[in-house]
């Protein structure tokens, strides 16, 4: 099969390769996939660059195929595996342990039965693909972490990005008021998901007030905690999502920890995003794509033969939403 592998860490163009590999086998539980869709998430370009530093202790370079997000067709069952049948389309996940070695940029891959869903008819291949990692986090953010609806006002920093543009969807969906914070050329966008107000940060900083919200959904992290908290309604709730786009050692991974210690000594409440899949969290996304309450916003879908350039448009932290990437028709 084709998969697109990795060399060693740094730019996707130069590290990641199209290659002939040998097709994975399901193991007991398990379930070979055809894929049809993956997505490009910020763990791919993380392993992929090897950027914060500190997460290269986590993640092997050489020969790994990246990519966690699954949308296709059951190719083969691994022992006892009754939920699904050959032919089936599916959707889910790798993601759970660690970063993907043995990943989604390839034309077929091997996930734990109990780590898909079955895929409606009416979600595209595409849209199936772009509602996994960006869905649940937004999902995850919206109905979990700060429970939005009527009343509450939530303001998304990064709100055009994957996870912003379904977190918008969705909130609103809830009721609730949003503030999207995005750059100039995305102010249309947002407003089109149905962000109440748009904030063009080249032009206004959150942070500087005077307005004052019940939660930020932070997938940016481009201000210290101190302000953000500044913007947040009396028994507000941060809501720190980013690794950070800074690179370096730490990157933003020194941030979250210091918007956690900044929280404890000031009162604040700071909790973290918990995107990862379970059945009933993915099918509660698909339904609202379904149900035509959110539409995934998908700013290119590049062949697989295209991943190195896929990745690359994802590490430049302006993707407009999210990046599919297609396997054969
Ligand atoms: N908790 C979890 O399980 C989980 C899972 C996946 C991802 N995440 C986190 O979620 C975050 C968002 O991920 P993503 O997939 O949506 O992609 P992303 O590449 O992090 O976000 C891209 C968006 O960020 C916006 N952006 C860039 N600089 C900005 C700034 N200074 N102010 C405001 N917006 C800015 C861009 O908007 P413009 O192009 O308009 O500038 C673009 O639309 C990531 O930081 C990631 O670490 C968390």
């Amino acid at each position: 099969m084709k998969a697109v592998v990795q060399d060693r860490f740094g730019p996707p163009e130069q590290v990641l390769r199209v290659t002939d590999t040998d097709r994975p086998v399901p193991g007991p539980g398990e379930v070979l996939v055809r894929l049809r869709a993956t997505s490009v998430n910020t763990p791919d370009w993380i392993a992929v660059a090897g950027v914060p530093y500190a997460l290269r202790l986590a993640a092997r370079a050489e020969g790994a195929v990246r990519g966690t997000d699954i949308a296709g067709t059951v190719a083969a069952l691994g022992e006892g595996v009754t939920a699904f049948a050959l032919g089936d389309a599916v959707f889910g996940t790798k993601w759970g342990s660690g970063f993907a070695t043995a990943g989604t940029f390839a034309e077929y891959t091997v996930t734990a039965a109990d780590r898909l869903i079955a895929k409606p008819e009416a979600l595209a291949f595409t849209d199936a693909a772009a509602c996994v990692m960006s869905g649940l986090t937004a999902r995850a953010a919206a109905v979990d972490a700060f429970p939005t609806g009527p009343g509450t006002r939530l303001l998304v920093n990064g709100a055009s990005g994957g996870v912003g543009t379904f977190a918008v969807q969705i909130a609103k969906h809830r009721g609730a008021h949003v503030t999207a914070v995005c750059g100039p050329r995305n102010l249309d966008l947002v407003r089109d998901l149905g962000a109440d107000e748009a904030i063009d940060y080249t032009e206004r900083d959150f942070t500087a007030g005077p307005d004052q919200y019940d939660a930020i959904l932070d997938n940016v992290l481009n201000h210290p905690p101190r302000r953000s908290f500044r913007a947040l309604a009396p028994g507000g709730v941060y809501l720190p999502n980013s690794i950070g786009n800074t690179g370096g050692l730490l990157a933003g991974l020194a941030t979250m920890a210091g918007a956690n210690l900044r929280g404890m000594a000031t009162r604040t409440t700071v909790r973290s995003v918990d995107g990862n899949f379970t059945p009933d969290r993915l099918a509660e996304v698909a339904a609202l794509v379904t149900s035509g309450a959110v539409t995934p916003v998908i700013d290119r879908v590049y062949p697989l033969e295209e991943t190195p350039a896929a990745v690359a448009h994802m590490y430049t932290h302006h993707a407009r939403g999210n990046v599919v990437i297609t396997m054969g028709d």
